[in-house]
């Protein structure tokens, strides 16, 4: 008979150390104190009318299964963005996967190419998915921080990245342009890392989700385009930041025959395939961007966002990391007296009324003192609630 005093744990091993996402949580405690969510990334505002028009149109018409890599329509119009963008032939037919967003992608990476005990290097903060995507394969996740520089950008220390690397590394997990920290890692910098994973025959799964969303001054650099890198990157992203809709959930895998072969046979069995008529709708929505003029009017937008998200944080006090890229700006409560990210986020939630993410959840144990004195927040807000958070940091935080 079963021993019924210890009764079986309902969770399996591989989830049960996994809390509820910060996201949740944060966004829960902005609910309880009505505070305005800057903290969750994702728009407030309506996608634009022509990518709108695009998915009223193939909701129409399709409504069964698309094959397993993705409408053959996507694939060839991220074939012909990626020619632009990259200058590279990519292969439709064997080259692309479409993912359930990016997420998916992550995680149908990991599972196809990561042995239980390979070892993966995150660079923190990191976007949250990874080490749980990493540690349901049975992988080990490794972390190196960027840290901050004099003048408020983000550098990698290559001996710290170089002195995890054992014979078990498998893979490094790129994010450029960087949640949350804004930063376009630079040629340089992506050939330094391009050489340490071509010494130690490193594969990288390159997260380029914002690969649209990039100010002045920055550029975004994909880090496949690099001699010896086309072989061993995974380069993922997604509609969702680009065309503000974070819900459709299209993301896309590109990567050489060989890894796609490989992350299309984990594919086939998390979702088989993505949804066919918002697939259709993003190859509308990506083909019309082309041609009117949508990319850079997103980055004017947002550029126009950040710009004044930044300069109510200089005025409170919370002297900003400006960000290259991205919808995210890290603040700095160094001047404040809080103890902690979670403080000072508890703080301006209950009594300022606006909601940040504590980024010390983007950081293993051993690091998260790093985030001691950042605030997360996300100016993917329409211009109204970006000026009501400004009264409101203005009117609690200025003395
Ligand atoms: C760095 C990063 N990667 C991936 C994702 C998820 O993308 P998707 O919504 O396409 O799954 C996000 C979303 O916030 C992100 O910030």
């Amino acid at each position: 008979m079963a021993d019924q005093s210890s009764p079986r744990p309902i969770k399996a091993e591989r989830i049960a150390g996994f809390g509820t996402t910060v996201f949740s949580v944060w966004t829960r405690l902005a609910q309880q104190h009505n505070a305005i969510n800057l903290g969750q990334g994702f728009p407030n505002f309506d996608p634009p009318a022509f990518v709108m028009e695009a998915a009223r149109q193939t909701l129409e018409g399709y409504q069964q299964y698309a094959p397993l890599g993705g409408m053959p329509r996507l694939r060839q119009v991220l074939a012909q963005q990626a020619k632009k963008d990259w200058g590279r032939d990519v292969n439709a037919n064997t080259e692309i996967t479409v993912t359930i967003g990016a997420t998916e992608g992550i995680y149908a990476t990991i599972q196809a190419l990561i042995n239980p005990g390979d070892e993966v290097i995150l660079i923190e903060p990191f976007y949250d998915s990874y080490p749980a995507s990493i540690t349901m394969a049975g992988g080990v996740p490794r972390y190196v921080p960027l840290r901050p520089t004099e003048d408020k950008g983000w550098s990698l220390d290559l001996d710290e990245l170089r002195a995890l690397i054992t014979p078990k590394t498998r893979m490094l997990v790129l994010n450029t342009p960087h949640n949350p920290t804004g930063k376009c890692f630079t040629r340089q910098e992506l050939q330094a890392l391009a050489d340490i994973c071509i010494e130690h025959d490193l594969l990288v799964l390159s997260d380029e989700v914002y690969d649209k969303l990039v100010f002045e001054g920055a550029t975004h650099i994909p880090i496949a385009t690099l001699d010896g890198m086309w072989e061993r990157t995974v380069t993922l992203s997604s509609a969702g930041k680009t065309f503000s809709v974070t819900g459709w959930k299209i993301g896309w895998a590109i990567a050489s025959p060989a890894l796609t072969d490989a992350i299309q046979m984990a594919h086939q069995w998390i979702p088989f395939c993505g949804i066919t008529p918002l697939q259709l709708a993003v190859a509308e929505a990506i083909e019309a961007s082309q041609t009117n003029g949508y990319y850079d009017e997103l980055r004017q937008l947002y550029q126009g966002k950040r710009d004044q998200l930044v300069a109510i944080l200089r005025e409170v006090g919370l002297d900003p990391y400006v960000p290259e890229g991205t919808y995210f700006v890290i603040g700095n409560t160094e001047k404040l007296d809080f103890d902690n990210d979670e403080a000072a986020c508890q703080y301006l939630t209950e009594h300022v009324g606006v909601a940040a993410i504590p980024p010390s959840h983007f950081y293993s144990d051993e690091h998260k003192h790093l985030a001691k004195h950042f605030l997360r927040f996300a100016f993917c807000k329409d211009d109204e609630t970006i000026k009501q958070s400004a009264e409101r940091l203005r009117a609690k935080l200025t003395t």
